[in-house]
């Protein structure tokens, strides 16, 4: 039970902070999320009110509960062959269409905790075998880079999977048949690296088609308009940048074409 109160000032404090690491608007009515998902580190670290721990965060030493406490607040929801209709885009209109010699290299950006990408890998495996092709996944939260690396998941997370791609790229664990891991010939392929989208990039591009779902819907426009600009920096022209069906990007989609809802190409 949370009986310590987060007060209008601290829930400021934090959300603020929160914004500047990265660019995650939390509104006014994120204050019982934000209360309720830090309540727990409270306890934990035997403190009595947000202050203080906001204040243990600013420690020289808080490095590391600062991404305990942006885990807590992100949204890291996701799975594999989510909104499928961007696999299906993918292999027929993009992989079909690529000169044989050509290669493909892939960005998701905002991986989570691996999902995507991997659905991306076994897309790419499954059409264009072994030719050359890479995939990069980067987050901001190195909790989930580190559990996209293991590549292991558990049994829950074969919902979404057609049975095809689950069978050839995904064996059970032998300790525990309860979890399943992606092939590690797959796993090879796709390279897990920190990246905020917010701060600058490291030099990986250029890209063929950039993956920036599910994210941007925390961020206000003006870091949307920033990570945009600069992720596009990284794209191939002619390109494809895929972003969530629940996103748009009204008012800042110069120099892309709409190819279909949440689909754009660079021009
Ligand atoms: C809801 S998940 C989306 C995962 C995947 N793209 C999908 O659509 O299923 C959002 C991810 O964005 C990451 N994220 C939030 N702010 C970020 C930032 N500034 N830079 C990089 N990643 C960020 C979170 O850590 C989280 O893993």
């Amino acid at each position: 039970m949370n009986s310590i109160q987060l007060t209008d000032a601290e829930f400021q404090k934090i959300s603020g902070l929160v914004m500047e690491l990265s660019g995650i608007y939390l509104s006014e009515s994120k204050k019982a999320l934000v209360s309720g998902r830090l309540a727990k580190r409270l306890r934990e670290f035997g403190l009595d009110s947000y202050n203080a721990y906001f204040d243990l965060l600013m420690e020289p030493g808080g490095q590391r509960e600062l991404q305990h406490a942006l885990d807590l607040l992100t949204t890291n929801e996701t799975y594999f062959f989510r909104e499928p209709d961007h696999f299906d885009y993918l292999r027929e209109n993009l992989i079909s269409q690529l000169p044989s010699h050509d290669s493909f290299r892939v960005w998701s950006a905002a991986c989570s905790s691996g999902e995507e990408a991997y659905t991306l890998a076994m897309v790419l495996a499954d059409s264009l075998g072994s030719r050359v092709w890479e995939i990069i996944a980067s987050d901001l939260s190195s909790r989930m880079l580190d559990k996209a690396r293991t590549g292991i998941y558990p049994e829950s997370r074969k919902k979404h999977f057609p049975p095809f791609f689950f069978e050839r790229f995904c064996q059970p664990v032998v300790k525990n048949p309860n979890e399943f891991e992606i092939d590690r010939k797959l796993k090879r392929r796709v390279h897990f690296m920190p990246i905020n989208l917010i701060s600058s990039y490291p030099d990986i591009g250029p890209f063929d088609l950039i993956f920036l779902r599910n994210v941007m819907i925390y961020f206000d426009l003006e870091t949307k308009r920033n990570v945009v600009r600069k992720i596009l920096g990284m794209l191939k022209k002619g390109g494809h940048f895929i972003i969530g069906h629940s996103e748009n990007l009204h008012g800042i989609d110069e120099g892309l074409m709409s190819i279909k809802p949440s689909i754009f190409r660079k021009i």
